[in-house]
């Protein structure tokens, strides 16, 4: 626990004993008890479904408060770096724990390039996937993949695992733009060594032998920013499961493609690809958004209103509000009317002023927007999850790297309270019923 500050103790009343644990605060002062001891000292264990309230490790990388709708990367507000860096200069900053200067940020965009291709044997691999293929199945398939193509090198730890991850960020993002275009039946269009990189995700994307892409300066600023607000959010579903496969050992490739796969469920990053549908469906039923309300609100019902209510924020998530402008200057630069927006903003506001919403912290969360904003630039529904997880990619490698570093960390390997049948013995086949 040496990156957290001795505050003291904590005394817990357990079976007519009073045990007394270490209390640890971090920098901006949110307390923990270490309760490291608690089963060896009292054969009990603690049962928190969903950890909602452990702290399974110390971390240098996130802050957030969920109640004033603050986040920060490495001391540095989400709002901040979205208005001043280019999303290599976040990544560099999540992965180094400084942002680059001039000649830093221009030698990494170089590496980046440098590292984009993907071996050509791989790009086989597309061809064998059926037509409509979730790009999320393909993406964490070849993620792993590129751990036989790009084996970790041996030698020095620090400069195997630098090359790992300049890899794992450079290549994954070829990797989705190739699974775009094999899902449209066009011909991959390889990095250009002369693009940033988001320029040349976009050209991957969108470029074709037929027209020559021209780049939307307004498109690029806003992939920068949709980037930045993913970057990395803490311990949460995709980190936690990136941590506890690397925690086993696993190579950062595998790690990342778990991460991936955790991502793409409806409750975490898929549900981006779920608010377009719900609103789609809202519209092809006539749009009557207080009905889709009244859905959401009915406990009878499974159906929870996409892209609302998150597990830290209990006020406006900070990315939402970054990208329901973003989402407002791509449209206002395509000089299009989406009704869908239209649909986004009564839903809101009405979700907002209902006191279902209210008395339970329910806000808008960074997928409310962002669909629609990509969908404005022209990326399909079943990318959306993709580009989150592009996004998401140096806060996975950035919690990977600490979760390595760390002198106290240990295998994930939580306790269970079982529940099941007590011992019995087993009856022959013949004799059972
Ligand atoms: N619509 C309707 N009710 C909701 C919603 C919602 N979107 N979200 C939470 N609630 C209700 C729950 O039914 C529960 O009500 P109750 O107290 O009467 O039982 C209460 O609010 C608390 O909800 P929990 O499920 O306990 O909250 P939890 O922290 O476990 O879940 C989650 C957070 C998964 C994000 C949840 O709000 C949700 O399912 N939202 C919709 C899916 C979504 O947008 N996910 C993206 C999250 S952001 C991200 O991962 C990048």
């Amino acid at each position: 626990m040496s990156m957290m500050d001795k505050k003291g103790s904590a005394e817990i009343r357990v079976n007519n004993r009073t045990l007394v644990y270490p209390l640890y605060a971090g920098t901006e002062g949110e307390q923990a008890i270490d309760i490291d001891k608690l089963r060896k000292e009292t054969g009990l264990i603690t049962y928190d479904p969903g950890f909602a309230n452990t702290g399974s490790c110390a971390s240098g990388i996130t802050f957030i408060d969920g109640e004033k709708g603050i986040l920060r990367y490495r001391g540095y507000d989400v709002i901040d770096l979205a208005q001043n860096c280019e999303f290599i200069e976040v990544a560099y900053l999540l992965i180094h724990g400084e942002l680059p200067n001039r000649q830093q940020k221009a030698a990494y965009s170089h590496l980046l390039n440098q590292h984009s291709l993907i071996h050509e044997d791989m790009i086989e691999f597309f061809r064998h996937y059926p037509e409509h293929s979730h790009p999320m199945a393909v993406l964490s398939a070849m993620a792993v993949s590129l751990s036989s193509f790009y084996p970790e090198m041996s030698g020095n730890y620090k400069e195997e695992i630098e090359m790992t991850v300049t890899r794992m960020l450079s290549k994954l993002r070829t990797i989705a733009a190739f699974s775009y275009k094999k899902s449209i039946g066009e011909p991959t269009i390889y990095p250009r060594h002369d693009l940033s990189y988001c320029e040349n995700f976009l050209n991957m994307m969108f470029d074709s032998p037929l027209c020559e892409e021209s780049y939307n300066p307004t498109m690029i600023n806003a992939l920068n920013k949709l980037l930045i607000i993913h970057a990395d959010h803490e311990q949460n579903c995709s980190a936690s499961v990136v941590r506890g496969v690397g925690s086993a050992g696993a190579n950062l490739y595998a790690s990342i493609s778990a991460g991936i796969c955790a991502l793409w469920g409806p409750l975490h990053g898929g549900a981006n690809q779920h608010v377009i549908e719900m609103l789609e469906q809202i519209q092809a039923e006539g749009g009557d958004v207080d009905k889709v309300i009244e859905r959401a609100k009915n406990k009878r019902s499974p159906f929870r209103l996409m892209g609302f209510g998150h597990r830290v924020y209990k006020s406006y998530d900070p990315r939402a509000k970054i990208a329901k402008t973003l989402c407002n200057e791509v449209i206002a630069s395509t000089n299009k009317h989406d009704p869908l927006l239209d649909i986004a903003m009564e839903l809101e506001g009405k979700a907002l002023a209902d006191p279902y919403f209210q008395e339970r912290g329910l806000y808008p969360n960074v997928d409310f927007y962002t669909g629609l904003t990509y969908r404005e630039m022209g990326i399909p529904t079943d990318m959306f999850t993709v580009m989150f997880a592009i996004g998401r990619l140096p806060g996975w490698i950035a919690q990977w790297m600490e979760m390595k570093k760390d002198p106290h960390g240990r295998i994930a390997r939580p306790r269970q309270i079982y529940t099941g049948s007590t011992a019995r013995k087993v009856i022959r086949i013949s004799r059972r019923k």
